[in-house]
């Protein structure tokens, strides 16, 4: 690419914002730091778009054009998206993330090769980058879609999860891997490059066709990792550095955070992307309810058993953010605090819908870092704790995952509220969570079920504390 007076500045200014980037993400990695760190990537960004703009040889008005309407669309979007629609959101943009870069591929693709199909052949570098773009790129688009289509609930995968589909997978993929170095080693050719795109497109819709709802969240994390990869391959066809640092770095920050989520459910990734989970679950365990029986507690009763208690701690989970509770806990862990109870919020890494979705909320309103804990801190002292109080959370509190290795969740580490020497468990009703298996724990004696939203139902007990 040809460069202006500003050669030298330039790639310093890709270099600086690739710093920036890997310092951003340091700092992201504690909840103290982190809306810092967010701070110094965002700057790394509009370093990087600025050095972009200021190599010459660009169309300004086309640029214009994509600022303005993409720039309306995302501001819309972040504005209304509810926080419980997130992950949804992010695989959007994932997929997003992927057509841009495979874009950039076709586009470099019909540049070198000549739109009308001539008889150029690509250099091994460039063709090797253009090729990746371009599978990558396609994967990750058709896949985010199907992967947010499933998180709304308008794609089902249950009928086509079969042997089938994983065979026409491989199928595919071998075919498009053989299109691809045909197109590096040979002449080019128009049909082979549009056949490869259609193969590539088909394989993320079959990719991720046959994963369980339940598992849609990870099946995100790993197509924001691809995206990364796609967006890294970009920067190789365009030779640009800070394309190529932050698209590895977004790579290999999907693919631990991927892990991350995978040991904390106790499954492979292999588990996750060959198994069925979360489709054929939702109708197990009902059937179980039978003659047990769970115990009701009221807002006074609650207020006097967590008055008067020494240990604390609340768990929250998906239906804190249904009811947008986190300011409403904060408001009676607060009031338990100055009485002199020791609070704690312990948060599960796969509470909720995202990752870090509780910590999020959390850290909405103002909940001091220092009350947060993990389930290991909380699970060996669990039969000191007098109250645990269990907010809208469910599977990530069930003693199935732990005593019934066959259960949909077996060997998931749960937070073992059942052990303390009191659990109140707020919730609207009996029914299942995402994994959609019965929870034993609502059922036990020392268990209490708070029935009712969990904003209205902190609110009362908080209003009951007030009067101890
Ligand atoms: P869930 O097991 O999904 O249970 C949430 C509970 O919240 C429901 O049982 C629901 O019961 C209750 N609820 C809904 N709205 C409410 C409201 N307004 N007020 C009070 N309660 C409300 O949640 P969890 O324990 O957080 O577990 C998360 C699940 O998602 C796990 O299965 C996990 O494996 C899965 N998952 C999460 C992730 C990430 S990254 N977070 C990734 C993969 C999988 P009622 O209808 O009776 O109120």
């Amino acid at each position: 690419m040809e460069m202006s007076g500003f050669s030298t500045i330039i790639p310093l200014a890709y270099l600086a914002s690739a710093v920036l980037f890997i310092l951003g993400i340091k700092r992201l990695s504690h909840p103290e730091t982190a809306a810092g760190g967010n701070r110094l990537a965002a700057i790394g960004m509009l370093l990087a778009v600025i050095a972009t703009l200021l190599e010459s040889g660009l169309d300004y008005t086309w640029i214009i054009v994509g600022v303005a309407v993409g720039g309306l669309i995302g501001a819309v979007m972040a504005r209304t998206v509810k926080m419980t629609a997130m992950p949804e959101m992010v695989a959007v943009f994932n997929g997003f993330g992927g057509a841009a870069s495979g874009l950039v591929a076709v586009g470099e693709y019909l540049r070198v090769a000549g739109s009308a199909g001539g008889a150029e052949t690509l250099a091994i570098d460039s063709g090797v980058s253009i090729m990746a773009g371009t599978l990558i790129g396609a994967v990750t688009f058709s896949g985010s879609m199907i992967a947010f289509g499933k998180l709304q609930g308008f794609v089902t995968g249950n009928a086509i999860s079969n042997p089938l589909v994983k065979f026409s997978a491989g199928i595919l993929l071998g075919f498009a891997v053989v299109l691809a170095v045909y197109l590096v080693g040979f002449e080019s050719n128009l049909v082979f490059y549009w056949s490869l795109i259609a193969a590539a497109l088909i394989l993320g819709v079959l990719f991720v066709i046959p994963i369980g709802g339940a598992d849609m969240p990870v099946v995100v994390a790993l197509l924001n990792s691809y995206s990364g990869l796609a967006a890294a391959s970009a920067g190789f066809v365009l030779e640009n550095n800070a394309l190529i640092i932050s698209g590895a770095l977004v790579g290999a920050s999907g693919l631990i955070l991927t892990g991350i989520m995978c040991r904390a459910m106790n499954r492979s990734l292999a588990n996750v992307l060959f198994s069925a989970f979360g489709t054929t679950a939702a109708t197990a365990g009902r059937a179980a309810d039978g003659d047990r029986v769970a115990t009701p507690i009221e807002a006074e009763d609650s207020a006097m058993v967590l008055g008067y208690a020494s240990q604390v701690i609340f768990v929250p989970g998906y239906g804190l953010a249904v009811a947008q509770a986190q300011h409403r806990v904060r408001e009676l862990a607060d009031l338990l605090t100055e009485r002199g109870v020791s609070v704690r919020y312990c948060v599960h890494p796969v509470a909720g819908r995202m990752p870090g979705h509780m910590n999020v909320l959390l850290a909405e309103a103002n909940v001091p870092y220092e009350q947060l804990c993990e389930p290991e801190d909380v699970n060996p002292d669990m039969e000191n704790i007098d109250v645990a109080v269990v907010v809208g959370a469910n599977d990530v509190v069930n003693p199935l995952a732990r005593d019934d290795p066959s259960s949909p969740i077996g060997g998931m580490p749960i937070i073992e509220t059942d052990r303390a020497k009191t659990c109140i468990v707020i919730k609207r009703s009996l029914s299942v969570g995402y994994a959609g298996i019965d929870n034993p724990l609502f059922y036990l004696r020392n268990n209490r079920m708070f029935f009712g939203d969990a904003s209205d139902a902190l609110a009362s007990i908080t209003e009951e504390v007030k009067q101890l």
